[in-house]
């Protein structure tokens, strides 16, 4: 297979391919997830699929401090530097081994959720969440960041119609998750060859195939490959 656009070696890494996924809550990434992850694997390609926060013991130890309610007050520098210690860790001991045995990374979100939430949300300066991330990701970029673009009404509907309770960013109001939206289409914006921006209200299988044509066209891979499986 022709690899030739894998990821270039940042941060150490040799040729594999980190894929993110990025989006408003209830934008529907964890069931675009898997279905993307078992075609790289008939592809041929081995693949990782991880969350943030999380991914690591002490990852998925942290998680709840950020996420759960009752943990009493979590301000904004703490709560930012909670997601960059989690995913420092990710980094240092899932991601990057994986991407340097050439295989591919497939992420529920990465450093431009620090921006979108603890930046634009919490309102804490770019320029502190984006050095603090950069320490901790030891400058690590995804290759293609996926963003499911829902805005804040549609996704908490989808939310409360799926499993009814929210976590502590999720109960914020609409108001708030206006922000993150606007920030992550912003980041989008500033680098279209590195984002694919998706409708997050289009039907399930055509968000699949519209992710399956660009990795495919940034791999080299013929677009029959995006039908596979
Ligand atoms: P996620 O696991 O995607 O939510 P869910 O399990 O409900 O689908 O993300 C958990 C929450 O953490 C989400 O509301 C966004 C927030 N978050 C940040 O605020 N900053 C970050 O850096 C990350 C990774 C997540």
């Amino acid at each position: 297979m022709d690899t030739s656009a894998d990821s270039a070696d940042r941060a150490g890494r040799a040729a594999g391919f980190f894929l993110v996924f990025e989006g408003g809550d209830g934008a529907g990434k964890s069931s675009q997830i898997p279905e993307l992850a078992a075609w790289f694997t008939a592809l041929g390609r081995d693949v990782l699929t991880t969350r943030e926060p999380g991914g690591t013991q002490i990852g998925e130890n942290i998680r709840p401090l950020i996420l759960e309610h009752g943990q009493g007050e979590v301000d904004p520098r703490t709560e930012a530097l909670l997601y960059a210690a989690a995913r420092a860790a990710h980094v240092e001991q899932r991601i990057l081994p994986h991407l340097r045995t050439g295989g591919v990374v497939v992420c529920d979100r990465f450093v431009d959720s620090s921006v979108a939430y603890q930046s634009a949300g919490r309102e804490l300066s770019a320029e502190d969440v984006l050095s603090v991330n950069a320490f901790a990701t030891q400058g690590l970029v995804p290759d293609l960041t996926v963003l499911l673009d829902i805005s804040p009404e549609e996704g908490r509907a989808r939310r409360t119609a799926s499993r009814g309770g929210e976590d502590r960013i999720e109960s914020e109001s609409d108001d708030f998750h206006a922000r993150p939206r606007t920030a992550f289409l912003a980041l989008a914006e500033a680098a279209p060859e590195r984002y694919l921006v998706i409708d997050a209200t289009l039907s399930r299988p055509e968000i699949q195939r519209l992710i399956r044509e660009r990795v495919c066209s940034m791999l080299g891979l013929p677009p029959e490959a995006g039908v596979q499986l």
